[in-house]
């Protein structure tokens, strides 16, 4: 029995709650395996409508959840959010949640930086989320994060945190920004260790005795590949690798036990935040896809920009993801537009492209070259069949297939979770 990766394929906001909900209803284990609490996923299950930054979706269905080791974690955001789930009637204890115990903290001093920075960089900001992620993983590969694990060792917490605000606060004051007190943070940190240390383990060890007893694991990805550290658009890209590949180093397992990756795509294109974005639409077209997709972003509440399909930046993002299989939504958004437009390369300097250069300028200058297709009167809202959607949608996801190089393996109508075409169940490999 495979298990399945699913990753974000464009800049996230794709579509992968609903998706992730649906796959996690088959499976036994759901694990996050980067990113923080800048994800957003909203899950409608029943009468309730639950917001999840952190927690991994299929706790709202009942499955463990993990998150591993290459989460950054702000405990109190994490407690926060137990509690608010737990209002809604959603009980997650330790039975039902375990953490990696190597997973570093996200602390007040690195949303503080994040900000700061930010405001300083002015018009050149990359549009974070504000809630500490760069900084936090910024600490982690200089090995002076504070790990889960070190909640449980007041001495340790203490020198951690002194050479922590040796560099925050020399940072932060050069920022002009308020700085951090010591002993006011350890306090803080120790207040909360009862509430973070029953939740973690090493979590590995349970992952690998769940793959020997044939479990299914479904790893749920968070942001997407054009906003992965190394592949995306840098700098205008997220801390953490966002790639399938993280799955097994983010939560402590092999990569053959990732199993499918399953990447998701809308049927146009959006992304928060700034940085280069060459099929975006500020058109009437860009405003109605807009409106009709409801892009607005579910942390940061900001007003999505929206564009065309781009096909080579998924079709990249299929290469280094290593996606076997595109999950795509949102189709019915594109519902009566006359024409439709794919990005299918650039033009750059005279020369075609068929992938993203790499540097910021050229993918700021980097012209999209567009292929046409008809578009479709009729509502593909709701479908559950191939037969059920018109024969110009039908081309329209084929020729995506072509271009992407990837096949359409699930195909999604409507938020609502059965409006789903499946193709062929990621869970059978
Ligand atoms: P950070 O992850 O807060 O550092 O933000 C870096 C970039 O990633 C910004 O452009 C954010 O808008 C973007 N980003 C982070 N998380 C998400 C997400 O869940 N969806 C879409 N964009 C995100």
């Amino acid at each position: 029995m495979a298990n399945v990766a699913v990753i974000g394929a464009q800049w996230g906001d794709e579509g992968k709650g609903k998706v992730v909900d649906w796959l996690a209803s088959r499976a036994d284990i759901v694990v996050r395996f980067q990113g923080g609490h800048n994800a957003g996923h909203t899950l409608v299950v029943g009468n309730q409508t639950y917001k999840l930054s952190l927690l991994p979706s299929g706790l709202v269905r009942g499955k463990l959840g993990i998150i591993g080791n290459g989460v950054v974690i702000d405990p109190e955001a994490l407690l926060s959010e137990i509690a608010r789930v737990g209002a809604q009637g959603l009980a997650v204890t330790p039975a039902t949640l375990r953490i990696a115990d190597a997973a570093p903290l996200i602390l007040p001093l690195h949303a503080a930086l994040d900000r700061a920075r930010e405001a300083a960089r002015g018009e050149r900001r990359i549009g974070t989320t504000g809630r500490g992620i760069g900084p936090a993983y910024e600490d982690k590969v200089a090995r002076r994060a504070i790990r889960v694990a070190d909640l449980a060792e007041p001495a340790t917490l203490s020198d951690k945190l002194d050479e922590l605000l040796l560099h925050h606060n020399t940072l932060l004051a050069g920022l002009g920004a308020a700085t951090f007190d010591r002993r006011e943070l350890l306090q803080r940190l120790l207040a909360l260790a009862p509430q973070v240390l029953p939740f973690a383990e090493p979590v590995w060890e349970r992952l690998d005795e769940a793959r020997r007893a044939g479990r299914r694991i479904l790893f749920e990805g968070a942001q997407a590949v054009m906003l992965d550290v190394d592949h995306g658009t840098y700098p205008f890209v997220t801390s953490s690798n966002t790639v399938a590949a993280t799955a097994a180093s983010g939560s402590g397992i092999g990569p053959a036990a990732v199993g499918f990756v399953l990447g998701i795509a809308k049927a146009y294109c959006t992304r928060v935040g700034a940085g280069p974005f060459p099929t975006e639409l500020t058109d009437a077209t860009g405003t109605l896809l807009g409106d009709r997709g409801l892009e607005f972003g579910t942390v940061t509440g900001r007003r999505r920009r929206c564009g065309w399909f781009d096909a080579a930046l998924v079709r990249q993002a299929v290469k280094v993801g290593g996606i076997q299989g595109l999950a795509l939504t949102k189709l019915d958004v594109l519902d009566g537009l006359p024409e439709l437009k794919i990005g299918v390369g650039y033009r750059l300097d005279g020369a075609l492209l068929r992938r993203l250069p790499a540097s910021p300028q050229a993918q700021a200058a980097a012209e999209p070259v567009y292929e046409t297709l008809p578009g479709w009167p009729d509502s593909t809202r709701g479908a559950r069949s191939w037969a059920d959607l018109p024969a110009p949608a039908v081309k329209y996801v084929r020729r995506i297939e072509e271009l992407v190089e990837a096949p359409v393996t699930l195909l999604s109508t409507s938020p609502e979770r059965d409006d789903t075409i499946l193709m062929r169940d990621p869970f059978e490999g």
